[in-house]
């Protein structure tokens, strides 16, 4: 920042496995965003290394890193980014378009994506034609599209009533359950931490704790 050196983490080290679904949480200006766009390669680090299904992406030049972006991680904004000018089908269905796939296949399987959060009946409609609660469901629909390795979201509630944030806290546990989607969510609700697997704590750009949930006890002794 000018002449200023700003220090958004340090030291952060942490392993994720496929299938978890983590919470990051932290007061505000902790680090949270900073570690969740390094995470999707949207930012690099100063120092460090971060590896994504083994391939160090210090590595990779614009070009590929843009790939494993499309392909790998799916992401979800606080503030939905749908596109208003399309319907919510096309919307869900443009991302597949780098997979090189038909647009029959593309829209088939945007359907059907839609129907798993609850949207069937909604497809053909713009975005702005949606409850907040609805436009973030698409986002999710969107975010698995290309059947990611998987899924990060900055503070996905922050913009809904607690009860329409529960409802996508419910549908991020559904789909990472259901299709096995590992799910690293940045929040400030912790009706949402708590149907994690496991809350990791930032604290000034530091990892201040990273513990299993409760939940996580249960699914190992049903194992
Ligand atoms: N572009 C930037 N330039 C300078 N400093 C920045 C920039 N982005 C973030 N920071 C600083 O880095 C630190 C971490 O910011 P970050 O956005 O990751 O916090 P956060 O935990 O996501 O906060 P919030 O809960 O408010 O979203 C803060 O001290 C912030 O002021
Ligand atoms: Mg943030």
């Amino acid at each position: 920042m000018g002449e200023v050196f700003v220090t958004a983490l340090r030291s952060v080290s942490l392993k994720v496995r496929q299938g978890e679904f983590i919470a990051i949480v932290g007061p505000s200006g902790s680090g949270k965003s900073t570690l969740l766009n390094l995470l999707g390669t949207l930012d690099t680090p100063s120092e460090g290394r971060i590896f994504i299904d083994g391939v160090d992406t210090s590595r990779l030049g614009e070009d590929d890193l843009a790939a494993l972006r499309n392909t790998k991680i799916g992401f979800i904004f606080q503030s939905y980014n749908l596109i208003n000018r399309t319907s919510v089908m096309k919307n869900v269905a443009i991302p597949a378009v780098v997979q090189g796939l038909s647009k029959e296949v593309r829209e088939k399987r945007a359907t059907e994506l839609l129907k798993m959060v609850g949207l069937g009946d909604k497809i053909n409609r713009r975005p702005t034609a949606l409850s907040g609660g609805e436009q973030q469901r698409v986002a999710v629909a969107r975010a698995l599209v290309n059947e990611p390795t998987f899924m990060l979201a900055d503070e996905p509630t922050g913009n809904l009533d607690s009860k329409t944030g529960r409802s996508i806290v419910e549908l991020l546990q559904r789909m990472n359950r259901n299709l096995g989607t590992t799910t690293i969510v940045v929040t400030h609700n912790l009706e949402l931490a708590n149907v994690t697997d496991r809350v990791i704590h930032l604290k000034d750009g530091v990892v201040s704790q990273d513990l299993p949930t409760t939940r996580t006890a249960s699914k190992q002794k049903t194992q």
